[in-house]
């Protein structure tokens, strides 16, 4: 099955962006892959340079990503949507107008939050980006996206 994926984070400058050059790292074009974020206030910026420097370090390039904020019809186009925290899945789940909608709707780490680095530093960033690159692995393996 050719999947869709969508992460989803609050402002897609840190932790979606993040999480979509790594699942794009490991599957290339195995996937369409893409983020956003709930909010609007970065949308069409690049990623904070703490998270381009964090992924830059484990070989991920992230730097050419632009931000944009989740719109009513990513619910239909995309097949899988992981939210960071469940702040963002709760916000993404108002905006269904469907179970089908609904069910599409996962948290990324499970019951755990991706914690918001974005008032931290540099080690935030990089416990982000390992939290994301082993989450990930278990997703490929959950939904057989390899
Ligand atoms: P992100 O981090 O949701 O992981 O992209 C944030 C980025 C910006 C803001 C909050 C979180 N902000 O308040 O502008």
């Amino acid at each position: 099955m050719n999947h869709k994926i969508l992460m989803v984070c609050l402002g897609n400058i840190c932790r979606s962006p993040l999480a979509e050059g790594i699942m794009r790292s490991k599957l290339g074009d195995q996937v369409l892959i893409d983020s956003a974020g709930t909010g609007d206030w970065h949308a069409g910026e690049h990623p904070d340079k703490r998270a381009i420097t964090a992924a830059k370090n484990h070989g991920v390039d992230i730097s050419k990503l632009r931000a944009r904020q989740v719109k009513a019809s990513d619910l239909d186009e995309f097949d899988l949507i992981f939210a960071m925290d469940e702040s963002n899945f709760l916000n993404l789940q108002a905006m269904t107008s469907s179970s089908n909608q609904k069910s599409k709707i996962k948290m990324i780490l499970g019951d755990l939050n991706v914690p918001d680095p974005y008032w931290g530093d540099a080690s935030d960033f990089e416990n982000v980006f390992r939290l994301l690159d082993a989450a990930i692995d278990e997703v490929i393996e959950q939904y057989q996206l390899s």
